[in-house]
């Protein structure tokens, strides 16, 4: 298969953790007989050094001509510590799920056995967690009317959602759910919200065309209790913008490192794949980033693309590096392995999956380079 990538490394960690990212899907399309284009350009405060827009025209165009994009991250301490700045590298990531039309915004949430004691949860309540985010992301409240009175007393922000904004996003968490345990959890305020009440309709509706997939409904003040106190009961949750938007950051405590946190971005034609983290820039430069949240966010591009053994390599790969400890310091404070280590081990069991005995020797007499 003949893919065209748009690489978008941003700021900060972003280009670090992005080059593993690549070194990764370059080992997978040589093995499984693939052809990967990548073709790099520039986004947030880089662009604007370079060109005074965090999202030039060029790399729209790039955007537009891939099949997938992959981003780093975007943020620099120079435009966060200056509230007056008209341009910020925040506009360019805005300004390209708008352009892409990017409706829904996908979080998988799973625990790793060797990294159960790093939650703040206990190992009993999350164990075996794994479900997956559905948030609409072009609608409701964010993008509503917002009103402040010309006294100053009052304020208002309008939330509206459209049955096609429903129905677009809603097909997709259905088809995810056909993929897994075919359970879908709507999270909304129905008892009080008349746009919640659309969503429920129009999904029970929908739900006839899948009849594979158990339907169930929360409301978002239980669900983000049910998150902490049960979270494996969870599949596909399905959710508007601001409830996704909260639900999300609770939900990313369970994994124990946000390093970790993998995202997508899906519109009608165009895709996104992105680390959930910034650009954490006191890390920059210092290869000390983890480059797994990464990683994992190309493994979700290439099951966008149907490429579903090629992806879960990728996942079992990052499973052995964790099992084996081959973890940056986020995860072990006591670890030497760096940023492109990770990448090296990573890309080292996709090739030689039956040599990791030995990687597991080597590693265990203190070597932090991968051999
Ligand atoms: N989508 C994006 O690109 C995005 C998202 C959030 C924040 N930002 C921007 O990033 C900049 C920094 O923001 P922040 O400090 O609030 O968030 P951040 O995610 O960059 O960092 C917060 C903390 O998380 C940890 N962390 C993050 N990524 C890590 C990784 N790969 N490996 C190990 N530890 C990691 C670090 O302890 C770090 O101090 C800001 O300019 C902000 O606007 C960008």
């Amino acid at each position: 298969m003949n893919i065209k990538i748009a690489l978008l490394s941003g700021d900060g960690i972003g280009p670090e953790v992005t080059a593993e990212s690549v070194k990764v899907l370059e080992a997978i399309a040589e093995k499984y007989g693939h052809k990967f284009k990548f073709t790099s350009a520039d986004v947030g405060a880089v662009a604007i050094d370079k060109t005074g827009n965090p999202l030039p025209d060029k790399t729209l165009e790039i955007c537009a001509n891939a099949d997938a994009i992959l981003f780093g991250s975007i943020g620099d301490p120079k435009y966060d510590n200056n509230p007056k700045a008209k341009v910020r590298p925040e506009q360019g990531l805005l300004k390209l799920r708008k352009s892409m039309g990017l409706f829904a915004n996908i979080r998988p949430l799973t625990t790793y056995d060797a990294l159960i004691g790093k939650s703040n949860l206990k190992e009993q309540v999350i164990k075996g967690t794994d479900f997956v985010i559905y948030r609409e992301l072009t609608g409701g409240i964010y993008f509503g009317d917002k009103v402040l009175s010309t006294d100053g007393k009052s304020a208002s922000d309008n939330c509206s959602y459209s049955t096609d904004e429903i129905d677009r996003i809603a097909h997709l968490a259905f088809k995810a759910a056909l993929k897994r345990r075919k359970k879908l959890t709507l999270i909304d305020k129905a008892n009080v919200l008349e746009t919640s009440r659309l969503w429920r309709k129009h999904v029970t509706a929908l739900s006839k065309s899948y009849p594979e997939v158990a339907l169930d409904f929360l409301f978002v003040d239980n669900a983000a209790m049910q998150i902490i106190l049960n979270p494996r009961q969870f599949d596909v949750i399905l959710t508007e913008n601001m409830f996704g938007d909260i639900i999300s950051d609770e939900a990313s405590v369970i994994a124990g490192s946000i390093g970790l946190l993998a995202s997508a971005s899906i519109g009608k034609n165009a895709a996104l794949f992105e680390p959930i983290h910034g650009s954490y820039p006191q890390a920059k430069g210092k290869n000390i980033a983890n480059p797994i949240a990464s990683i994992l966010s190309a493994a979700m591009l290439l099951e966008h693309l149907n490429l579903f053994k090629e992806a879960q390599n990728i996942k079992d790969a990052v499973n052995k590096s964790l099992d084996m400890k081959v973890c940056t310091s986020d995860i072990n404070s006591e670890s030497l392995f760096k940023t492109d280590d990770i990448g090296a081990f990573i890309v080292d069991y996709i090739n030689y999956p039956e040599d990791y005995n030995l990687k597991h020797n080597n590693i265990k007499i203190g070597q932090s380079t991968i051999i």
